[in-house]
């Protein structure tokens, strides 16, 4: 079956699927996206991304290439062209094509692109029952990673560094020790006396859209949790470790630069928010 994506206006076979080489997005990163989970062929927490999509619009003063509405529907319709039942859908939208200037071009409309592709969710299962390897490297990214730019180079190296040495994340180190959070997901420990600890919001963190769903189940399991930065050090002391991200929910860390986190299996609290996660977020 041929993939379909859908680009400005059209749904087109994947081979045919393209945007002009003066795109923003291609030439400055300037854009930002979202990937939402789908699963059972539903949307999942699709308010809470739309949310943030529109604010890293906002902020990056982008037009909305479509009414919120017309965008639920382009996101369902590439979901069943492509008859994605569990995987992602990825949305993408830039500040639109004009010749290379670097100041936003007056009357520009922006470019929207959508995909989407399954997951082999045995195989994600069994990801979470191993526990995953995390290494670190130094976060090198600008000053504004709140917004969801599709300005991904450092962590396009970073997960490479990572894969190289065997890992599946590579935490972002910050010039304190401190893990700021994943290439791709958010960083979290379980410290000694159960307490879960994850990094505070603000311009440092991506607002992760299943971090904030996990800390509703943290809630109503009724466990301790903090959000402050923790340091590497504390990291290698925890009793558990996991990431969060929307392709992969919740994923046990079960070593960090070679170093075994608690005894090296996954612990039980990360299992106990993986299960529980479905409960809290959003059906649409
Ligand atoms: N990544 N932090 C970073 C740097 C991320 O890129 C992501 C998501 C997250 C987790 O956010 P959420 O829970 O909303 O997915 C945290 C997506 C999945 C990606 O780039 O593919």
């Amino acid at each position: 079956m041929s993939r379909i994506a859908y680009v400005n206006g059209r749904y087109l076979p994947r081979a045919q699927a393209a945007v002009s080489i003066e795109d923003r997005g291609f030439q400055f990163a300037d854009g930002v996206y979202e990937v939402c989970e789908v699963r059972a062929g539903h949307i999942i927490d699709e308010r809470r991304h739309m949310a943030r999509l529109d604010r890293s619009l906002s902020e990056l003063r982008i037009a909305r290439p479509m009414l919120p509405a017309a965008l639920a529907v382009v996101m369902r319709e590439t979901i069943s062209r492509n008859r994605v039942r569990d995987g992602i859908v990825y949305v993408e939208i830039t500040r639109g094509a004009a010749r290379r200037d670097f100041p936003f071009p007056p009357g520009i409309r922006p470019s929207l692109i959508v995909t989407a592709r399954s997951n082999d969710l045995a195989k994600l299962e069994q990801v979470a029952a191993e526990g995953v390897a995390v290494v670190t490297v130094p976060d090198i990214r600008w000053g504004r990673v709140d917004i969801k730019s599709v300005a991904l180079l450092p962590n396009v190296l970073a997960k490479q560094a990572a894969r190289e040495q065997g890992a599946r994340e590579a935490w972002l180190l910050d010039e304190q020790g401190r893990i700021t959070e994943g290439a791709s997901s958010n960083a979290w420990i379980v410290a000694r006396d159960g307490k879960v600890i994850t990094y505070p919001l603000g311009q440092d963190i991506l607002p992760g859209i299943t971090r904030s769903v996990v800390l509703d189940v943290i809630k109503a399991q009724g466990l301790a949790f903090e959000e402050r930065a923790f340091t590497l050090e504390e990291a290698y002391a925890a009793r558990e470790a996991f990431i969060t991200s929307a392709s992969q929910i919740v994923i046990p860390v079960v070593a960090i630069n070679g170093r075994p986190v608690g005894n090296g299996a996954p612990g039980l609290i990360a299992a106990a928010l993986r299960r529980d996660f479905h409960r809290h977020a959003e059906v649409s």
